[in-house]
Formats: C-alpha cells, structure tokens, sequence
C-alpha cells in the first residue's frame, strides 16, 4: 500500500488527527504538491477537526475575522495566563522584546526589514497612520476608489477638511479587461498635484486582487508615492511586501493570518519613515528614520502580539501555497456552478489570479441585505450584504475549514433563490 493509499484507508476509519497530532497529519501529506492536495477532501477534513465550529450554521463570512484554530487559541490563552501570573514584572521585563521578536518573525514571513515593519491594532491603524501622518499641503492631491475601505475614505475626508488636500476618487471595475485598463485609471488620476495613491491589493467588497505592483511602478515613474491597504491579502495569498514595490503597507493580522482580535502591522519602506508624522508621540530619542517612532501605543493587550508567532507556525505549517490554492479552489468551487445561472451574477473575475478565497454574488430582483437574510433564515448560511459603489450581493468568504458540501448549499440556495 502506498503512503496516500494508507492516509486515505485510516481516514474511512474515522482515523482523522487530534489536536496533538495534526503536525504529524500534515506532514503525511509534504510530498503531495498544492494543486492536487487542493482538491483532496480528506487532507482538509484533517484540518478541520483542529478548528471548534459553532454547529448553528454555514460561516462564510470569515471576511471580517478568521477565528483562531484550537492550537493557536491554546498558545494565546497561554500567554494571557502567564502575563497575568507575572504582572507588571513582564511588563517591565520582557515585555518590549518579546514584542520585538514578535514584530521580526511577520517581518521575515513578509519578506521585509526589521526596520520597516512595525506591529499595530489592525489596518485602520496602519493606513490612518499614514493618510493623517504625511507632511501635507493645501492643494495636494490623494487618489483612491470607492470600492476602497470606508475608515480610510473618511480619514482622506479628515485630512481634506484640515489641510486642504484634494481627494479624486475613481471606480475600479468588477471585470477589468486586462491589469492595464486599472493601472490606466489610476495613472489618469495622476496630476503634478498629486502626493499619494491608496489602492487595496485585495478589494474587501468583491475580491478582487489588483495589479499593486504595475499599480506601484506606474505612480512611482510620475513621482508618486502608494499606499497598499493589505487587509485582506496578508497570509491569503502568497507574495512578499518588497515584490510590490509599494511605500507603505498595512494589514490585518486577525483576518487571514488568524491571530486573536487585535493585530496588523504596517510597513514603511526606509526612506520614507521620515514622512510621516506619529500618531501618537515619541520619544525625544528618537531618530527620524526609525520606524519605532510610529510605535508608540502605551499599555495594550501584549498578549495577543504574543501570540502572532504560533499563528505563523501554523499557517507556515498548513503551507502559504496550499492554503492560497486551497482557497482559490473552494472559491471557484462554487462560483464554476452558479456563474451562468440566469438571474445570478457574479461581481467578482473570474480569471484565476484576480481572486481567491472571496467572491460576491447577487441575484437580480433580490437586494443584497434581504439575500443575506434569506441565506441565513432559510439556508443555514452566515454570509454579510455589501450594497456600495458598483457591488451589490452577497461577500462569501470560505476559509481552510470549509468543505465543499458547505458551498454546495450555497449553491442549491442561489439556484432555488435565481428561480424566483
Ligand atoms: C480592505 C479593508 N481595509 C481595511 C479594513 C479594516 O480592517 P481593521 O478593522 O482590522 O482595521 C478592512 C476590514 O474588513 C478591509 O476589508
């Protein structure tokens, strides 16, 4: 009997890993590459038994937060108990180099410089940072999208009421012919006033990935710097932060990377540490260069940057390419079913590199909010309404926990619902 023979017979047993044993599990399954272990149910099903799943209903709506696998959930209460044990003793202690290693470990995992990435609450965080830090005057001008996220809008809307800035907002496409019909439309917004671009490297409402780097080199042959919003791309999709080419970017790490609520970093390259203002201030020691300056952040939950390291052993562990074509599987899973399902349309593209976990669907006659409702009341399915700019469905967001079976109902649901 072969090893993949082997793993597939105890499977049928029931033989599925415990907690203890899901690193043994996982490495039955090293010499399978990620395209054919995408698609391999019982691999998968070995995952999911590391996760606790509310029984209630269908989450795909992981979008907003990836909650945590047991493991990692257990290493994180673990630091919560023990800095509680030792108190202001850590505090004082070890406190600024455990959080420094844990800053240097993303550091590697994003391909960057110690001295470029610093650990924050989350992407609001990060980006606000930088929209209300730079050192602006009246009649600059910013370029961004409506599909971009509402908390940066606003802090543009902040920066132009206080300092004059000029905001140009443009629409990407949900299906763009080709990356240069969006490197074109940012490249359009360009004038000699401009200072800053802000595009997503994932857009949140629809999952689209753009083009950030062409996005990058385009801005930066006109003088400009970029802002990459990275919310929802860090530890989905496999790329480092250096190959964007980008000045500043910010991520969430509670979204894909699964770290307790509470956790982003941003990156600064290092020549442009020096234009950007603290949010907070900083010491009179420090250099104008060093990120560590836009660090400050007082007392806060240390706990939970503690427990950044074990959730990047376990995403390392499920593998970055696994995971990424896992995902891309279980979306085009279900999108390949409903995509020509008279009524329904896809607000996502459908070529393979302009997506991944997420997709958003809608169905005509049908507003997004009552399709979320109607998922959720008659189909079991937990899913969230997005009904802005030129998206209007539903945001599906399975995670490596997902079956297909799961997505198998959403398609029966989009199916009977396109009927009606
Ligand atoms: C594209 C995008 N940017 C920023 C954010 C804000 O993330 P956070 O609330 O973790 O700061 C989100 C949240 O969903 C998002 O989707």
């Amino acid at each position: 009997m072969d090893k993949r023979t082997f793993i597939k017979n105890i499977s049928l047993l029931g033989v599925t890993p415990g907690l203890n044993h899901i690193d043994q599990w996982i490495k039955k399954y090293d010499h399978i590459i990620p395209a054919e272990l995408a698609s391999d149910e019982t691999f998968w099903e070995g995952i999911r038994k590391g996760y606790r799943l509310k029984p209630d209903y269908i989450n795909l709506e992981n979008g907003y937060y990836c909650f945590l696998p047991q493991e990692t959930l257990e290493n994180y209460i673990g630091h919560i108990r023990n800095i509680n044990y030792q108190g202001t003793y850590y505090m004082r202690t070890t406190q600024m180099d455990d959080k420094r290693a844990a800053a240097e470990k993303l550091a590697k995992l994003a391909g960057c410089s110690n001295e470029e990435l610093i650990i924050t609450r989350n992407t609001t965080e990060a980006l606000n940072m930088v929209i209300g830090g730079l050192h602006w005057q009246a009649g600059d001008e910013a370029i961004m999208a409506e599909q971009d996220y509402g908390a940066m809008l606003d802090m543009f809307k902040q920066v132009a009421a206080r300092h004059g800035v000029v905001n140009k907002v443009l629409s990407v496409p949900n299906h763009p012919a080709n990356d240069e019909e969006i490197v074109n439309l940012y490249a359009d917004a360009i004038t000699a006033k401009t200072k800053l671009l802000m595009v997503c490297h994932i857009t949140n409402i629809t999952g689209q990935i753009l083009p950030v780097r062409k996005i990058c080199d385009m801005a930066h042959s006109k003088g400009v710097k970029v802002l990459v919003d990275g919310a929802h791309a860090f530890a989905h999709i496999a790329y480092t932060i250096p190959e964007l080419h980008c000045d500043f970017y910010g991520t969430s790490l509670h979204k894909w990377l699964s770290v307790p609520l509470g956790a982003g970093f941003l990156y600064v390259n290092k020549e442009s540490i020096k234009d950007v203002w603290t949010l907070l201030g900083s010491g009179p020691d420090s250099k104008e260069d060093d990120i560590y300056r836009l660090n400050h952040t007082g007392t806060h939950p240390v706990h939970t940057d503690m427990a950044i390291s074990k959730a990047i052993d376990y995403y390392l562990k499920v593998g970055v390419d696994r995971k990424e074509t896992r995902l891309r599987y279980l979306q085009h899973y279900w999108t390949d079913k409903v995509r020509n399902i008279p009524n329904v349309y896809v607000n996502t593209p459908v070529e393979m590199q302009r997506s991944c976990a997420i997709a958003n669907v809608g169905i005509k006659g049908i507003a997004p909010g009552e399709l979320a409702v109607t998922l959720h009341k008659k189909y079991n399915i937990y899913t969230v309404a997005i009904d802005s700019a030129n998206v209007h469905g539903c945001r599906i967001t399975p995670n490596i926990y997902t079956t297909p079976k799961d997505l198998d109902q959403l398609v029966k649901a989009l199916t009977e619902l396109a009927k009606q």
